[in-house]
């Protein structure tokens, strides 16, 4: 009886364990089943975030490859068109200076002939640098030959060029160096190649009567150069494309083909300077670029790898 009774007991006791245990295995397995659910959600959530990230990013893509093309299309139509002006110009010259021949020409029709045949050899010479350079550049074989430099030479060198160009356009050129001496590390002609275009599109974009001041400053470790000038500045939504390759706002005014800025970015960033634009429309633009400063520890020369 006392076994019976036991028995029962147990059995009682192990039905209560059972249904205890199925209890607990129902919970958790509820307890899993939302884990399961909440983290199908969760992923959910983020592939659709995701999706959204790589869409937003093959759009973005997709539009700058269009305009890659784009633009690259247009400039073989532009460089083209530009090349046949020229090589044009440099015929009729020519023709003209062989009409003359033998005749009472005067000395002036000759010189004037020969000078703008030297003019469009210029032109062209300059066109195709700066096609060799761009293809350089994206192949990442422009070496820089680091020095230091003093800044007011580059200034010298600058103005030297730039100052009879204003004057006959009736732009008045100033220049500032804020310190005595500022030396900055750089390659002397391509830092001369970026101050060419800057200062060179503040003469062409200014009209007679305007400024253009030229400022260079230490700005921390670095030495600033600002060209400010008086012109018919940029739009706002135009400050960044105008880094672009073969860009240029105004095509029909054209004269050039849009490179400068491209390749002065480059080269002052291959220098680990910055060059920036800000402008109020109508009234001016200002363009910026700094580059290291030198210090007296410098060593006098290196010679960088090429950049990338
Ligand atoms: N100081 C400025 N004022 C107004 N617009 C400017 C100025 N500098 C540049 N721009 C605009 O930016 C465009 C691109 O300049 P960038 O120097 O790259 O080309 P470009 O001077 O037209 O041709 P290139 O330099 O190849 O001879 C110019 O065509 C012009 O529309
Ligand atoms: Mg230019």
């Amino acid at each position: 009886r006392v076994n019976e009774e036991q028995g029962e007991v147990l059995k009682t006791e192990r039905q209560g364990e059972d249904a205890a245990l199925e209890y607990e295995r129902a919970s958790a397995d509820e307890v899993l089943a939302r884990e399961r659910q909440a983290r199908r959600r969760a992923l959910a959530a983020l592939l659709a975030l995701e999706r959204d990230r790589t869409d937003e990013t093959l759009r973005s893509e997709r539009e700058r490859a269009d305009r890659a093309i784009n633009s690259r299309d247009e400039f073989l139509a532009i460089v083209s068109h530009d090349l046949r002006n020229l090589l044009g110009g440099m015929a009729m010259s020519a023709a003209s200076l062989l009409s003359v021949q033998g005749t009472e020409a005067t000395r002036d029709q000759v010189v004037r002939e020969a000078q703008r045949i030297q003019r469009y050899t210029g032109r062209m010479n300059r066109l195709v640098d700066d096609l060799l350079d761009v293809v350089s550049m994206e192949a990442g074989q422009l070496s820089l030959v680091r020095r230091r430099e003093e800044t007011a030479e580059l200034l010298r060198e600058t103005l030297e060029v730039f100052q009879p160009l204003a004057t006959a356009k009736g732009v008045s050129l100033h220049s500032e160096l804020k310190a005595g001496s500022l030396l900055a590390r750089c390659d002397h002609e391509r830092i001369l190649q970026v101050l060419a275009n800057v200062v060179g599109n503040a003469v062409k974009f200014t009209p007679a009567g305007g400024s253009i001041d030229i400022l260079i400053e230490p700005v921390e470790r670095e030495v600033q150069f600002s060209i400010i000038d008086t012109g018919k500045g940029i739009e706002p939504e135009q400050l960044d494309i105008v880094f672009e390759r073969f860009w240029q706002v105004v095509k029909p005014a054209r004269a050039g083909v849009g490179l400068g800025l491209y390749l002065s970015k480059c080269i002052v960033e291959a220098h680990r300077g910055k060059l920036w634009a800000t402008s109020e429309h109508g009234k001016g633009s200002t363009f910026v670029f700094t580059l290291p400063a030198a210090s007296d520890n410098d060593s006098a020369t290196n010679c960088e790898p090429p950049i990338g």
